[in-house]
Parts: structure tokens; C-alpha cells; sequence
């Protein structure tokens, strides 16, 4: 698509002139018109512009500023234009100059005269915010199923998994014995989070900037409550100038796609790390590994790999984003252009890494001998520690004693089980015969209390809510 050869050629208004040719002597230069064109892009708002010059059409006939038969002519001209664009999205293209100009030229196409009405009282600046929230509202929902797929797949492993055991890590140093189960219900917190953050960033751009006008509000009685109801919004923005540029919303959404990458970028660099002959708590399905053109044992985690890469762009788009807005001045600027590749580009990627990871994880297998026997050694020092605590010894003690016992079996290559009897009681008084069992993996999950623990317990009551809250959520889907 180019720009018209020259927008100002035919008369304003009509077929290939831009919205505004009348002001100007000249036809912009070729080079900058098509700089600022927006239509390339902003095409994907088509459905969201048309149903907002319909509900606007509506408005302004209840306002007794249209009579019926002009009122008549322009939805039935922009319901067929709504219709032609559906069943050929080809035709949706052209030389104007964003999708609000190609809406009104199709529109003056049909209906003439009427068509020329309907831009009575509003402008672009208030059209562009609402076709803009409309969508990231329209669009939330399905990144949002595509979370709950991804919380799916983490609850079904999490099921398979049942009680084996895996080291958990602080500093990508082994800490303490998890259950995998608990490893992978981790990662759908996280998520759960995000798919809020979605619903928030929904709520965010839930008012109806209509009645804005360019700026200073419109002089035609608007039913703006009316106008709101109709298009889905539960309330009215409060202020026409603060409507025109507030893009607040855009950068709810980007933060919680950036968050949304962030999370779904850390449970890649887990399973990279995981899968790899080095842990090799996880074996990745064939299907979600690639090979090497040189190395005939090749099994590269590329999907897993590109997730983690493409959050570094979602993260770039939301800097962008609060960049280009925070040196504006009050009101309509054309640097608002930019909010739409911003949104189009976050919400594609976030798409398309939820749907490859969603794959990956749903394949992954558990090498439960490998996981269990990483979760077992001198990661249990803690419950040791515990032991001696709940034989009345002070913690900064217990800790100390059980630091010069972890040095000692530290430098004879040795594990706390190898300790015979007077070994205990050397190191302590207060080890009885029972320490040894309580410094196994899954002595040490089970000793754990609280909700939020890795207590085979806790973690089934953990995955039992999770999996009422994906029953919540497929009910909501309907
Ligand atoms: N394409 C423009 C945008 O995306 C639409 C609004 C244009 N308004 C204006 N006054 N030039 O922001």
C-alpha cells in the first residue's frame, strides 16, 4: 500500500482526498503523508471503528441532530460495510490515510451526503481511543484463555507428578527438596497473576471517551450514558482533554503483557536449565527440540529459547510505550499514533510464546530417578538443623553445628545417611537414633506446615484450587 499520489486531487471529502484536504493549498508531500499513515496498521480496528460510528450514527439521531432517513442511510451503509469487510478482509485497504478515513470514505461511497453527517461533533482524537479500547478489551479475553491453556498444562503435571521430589534452588544452588508438583504450581501463580493484571488492564480501558470532541468536548446532547451502555463501557471518562491523550490503558496492557512474557521467559530458562544433560530432571519431547546441522547429538530447547528472547521485546514495547508518552503535552499528539503496533506487536507475541510453551510443558516427561536423587544430600542440612531445634537446641546453634558437620561430610565426599550413630552423637548429644530419618527428601517435605509449603498435603490442596479456578474460568468462557 502506498500513499495517494495526491490526497487534495478531487474535491474535499470525496474519494481519495484526505479528511482535512480543504485547509490546504498543497497535496503533503508523498514522502511525509505516507510517514504518518496509519492505515497500514490500524486496519486491525476496522470492526471496532465501524461499531463505534454505529453506536456514534445512533447517538446523534436519539440527539435529534440526524433525521431518520440520514440515520437510516448510514447504518444500513456502515452495516454493509461491516458485512463487505468480514467476508473479504482484502477489501478493508486503500491510499487513506488511517482506518477512520477509509471507514467514512466507504461510508460517503454509499450513503453520499448522509455519509458526510456522520463525523458531525466527533473527532478522530476521541475516535482513535475508543476503537483502541474497544479492541483491548475484545482482545484480553482470548490472552487470557491462552494463560488458562498454559495454567492447564501446569496443573497437569503437576497431577502427574504426584509425590516425586526434585531440589529446589536459591541462587541456582540446590536449597531444599520440593515436590515437582510444587515446582510447576509455582510457575501457575505466576500466571495467575498475569491473567489478573489482563482483567485489570481490561478495567482500565472501560470508559467511554465519546463526547470528548477534538478536545473540549462536543457541542451537540450526546447521550454519552447511553452511548457508554451501548458499546459494552460501564462509565464516561471524566475530563475531554485528559480523554484525548490518556493512553493509560495501552500501558496497563503492555505492562501486563510485559509481565505475562516475563513469567512465561523464567519458566523457559527453568525448563532450559532442566532438560539439560547437566540436570536432566525433564526429558523435552522430540517435537518441541531441534537439532544441529553439525552436531549429530544435538537436542536444543530452541522454542523455549525463543520465548525467553521475545520477552526482552514485549519488555522493549512497554518502555517504548511509557517513553513516547511522558514528554506530551496536554491533549491529541500525533506520537499517540504510535500506541497501536505497540499493542498489536505485544499482543502477537504474547499469543504465539503462550502457544509454544503451552506445547512444551503439556510433552515434558519427568525423569523421576534423576529429580529425586538431585533432591537428596546436603540440601537436607535445614531439616537436620530442624531436628536439633525441636530437641530444644537454639537455631543459631543448631545451625552452627550442623554447618561443621556439613564441612566435615563436605570434605570425606559424604552424605548426611552415611553418618553412623557415633558420628550423631559426636556432632550433637541431642542426635538420637530417629536423625537419620529425619534428614531424608521426603522426611523433609512432609515436615513442612504452612499452606504455601511444598507438604504433599498442601501442594494437593494447592493443585485442588487451582484446578477450581480453571473451572471457574472455562465456566466464565462459556
Ligand atoms: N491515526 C491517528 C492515530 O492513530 C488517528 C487520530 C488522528 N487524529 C489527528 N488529529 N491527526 O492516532
Amino acid at each position: 500500500m502506498t500513499a495517494p499520489k495526491d490526497p487534495h486531487a478531487s474535491a474535499p471529502g470525496s474519494s481519495g482526498a484526505a479528511l482535512w484536504s480543504g485547509r490546504f493549498d498543497s497535496a503533503p508531500d508523498p514522502a511525509a503523508f505516507d510517514f504518518g499513515r496509519s492505515f497500514p496498521f490500524d486496519r486491525r480496528l476496522f470492526e471496532d471503528d465501524v461499531a463505534g460510528s454505529l453506536a456514534w450514527a445512533q447517538a446523534l439521531a436519539d440527539a435529534g441532530v440526524l433525521g431518520p432517513d440520514d440515520h437510516r442511510a448510514i447504518a444500513g451503509g456502515l452495516q454493509a460495510i461491516l458485512d463487505e469487510g468480514r467476508r473479504n478482509p482484502a477489501f478493508v485497504d486503500g491510499p487513506d490515510e488511517d482506518v477512520h478515513s477509509f471507514v467514512e470514505r466507504s461510508l460517503v461511497e454509499r450513503a453520499g451526503d448522509a455519509g458526510r453527517r456522520l463525523h458531525t461533533g466527533r473527532s478522530r482524537n476521541e475516535q482513535v481511543s475508543l476503537d483502541l479500547r474497544l479492541y483491548v478489551r475484545r482482545t484480553i479475553p482470548g490472552l487470557q484463555a491462552a494463560l488458562e491453556e498454559l495454567i492447564r498444562a501446569c496443573a497437569s503435571q503437576a497431577a502427574g507428578a504426584g509425590e516425586a521430589l526434585m531440589p529446589s534452588y536459591t541462587h541456582l544452588r540446590r536449597a531444599q527438596p520440593v515436590l515437582v508438583a510444587h515446582f510447576f504450581l509455582a510457575h501457575a501463580a505466576a500466571l495467575r497473576r498475569d491473567h489478573q493484571r489482563f482483567a485489570q488492564a481490561s478495567g482500565e480501558a472501560d470508559a467511554l471517551p465519546l463526547g470528548s470532541g477534538a478536545i473540549a468536548g462536543t457541542s451537540y446532547a450526546v447521550d454519552t450514558a447511553a452511548l457508554a451502555r451501548r458499546l459494552g463501557f460501564s462509565r464516561v471518562v471524566l475530563n475531554s482533554i485528559d480523554a484525548s491523550s490518556d493512553r493509560d490503558f495501552v500501558a496497563a496492557f503492555l505492562h501486563a503483557a510485559a509481565l505475562t512474557m516475563v513469567h512465561v521467559s523464567r519458566l523457559a530458562e527453568d525448563l532450559v536449565i532442566f532438560t539439560g544433560e547437566e540436570h536432566g530432571f525433564f526429558e523435552l519431547a522430540d517435537e518441541s527440540a531441534t537439532g544441529s546441522s553439525m552436531m549429530p547429538q544435538k537436542k536444543n530447547p530452541d522454542p523455549l529459547e525463543l520465548v525467553r528472547g521475545k520477552s526482552g521485546r514485549v519488555v522493549g514495547r512497554l518502555t517504548g510505550w511509557l517513553t513516547t508518552m511522558k514528554g506530551l503535552p496536554s491533549g491529541y499528539n500525533k506520537d499517540l499514533q504510535e500506541d497501536k503496533e505497540a499493542v498489536f506487536d505485544a499482543e502477537d507475541t504474547v499469543r504465539v510464546s503462550l502457544a509454544a510453551t503451552t506445547a512444551v510443558v503439556a510433552k515434558l516427561a519427568l525423569v523421576e530417578s534423576r529429580a529425586a536423587a538431585a533432591a537428596s544430600g546436603l540440601l537436607l542440612a535445614t531439616d537436620v538443623a530442624d531436628y536439633l531445634v525441636s530437641r530444644g537446641v537454639p537455631f543459631r546453634r543448631a545451625h552452627e553445628i550442623v554447618g561443621t558437620l556439613v564441612r566435615r561430610l563436605l570434605a570425606d565426599g559424604r552424605e548426611f545417611g552415611d553418618l553412623t550413630r557415633d558420628e550423631w552423637r559426636a556432632a550433637s548429644e541431642h542426635f538420637g537414633d530417629d536423625a537419620a530419618a529425619a534428614a531424608t527428601p521426603i522426611a523433609s517435605v512432609r515436615a513442612k506446615r504452612t499452606p504455601q509449603s511444598t507438604a504433599p498435603a498442601a501442594v494437593r490442596a494447592a493443585l485442588d484450587e487451582c484446578r477450581q479456578w480453571l473451572a471457574r474460568q472455562e465456566a466464565r468462557n462459556g
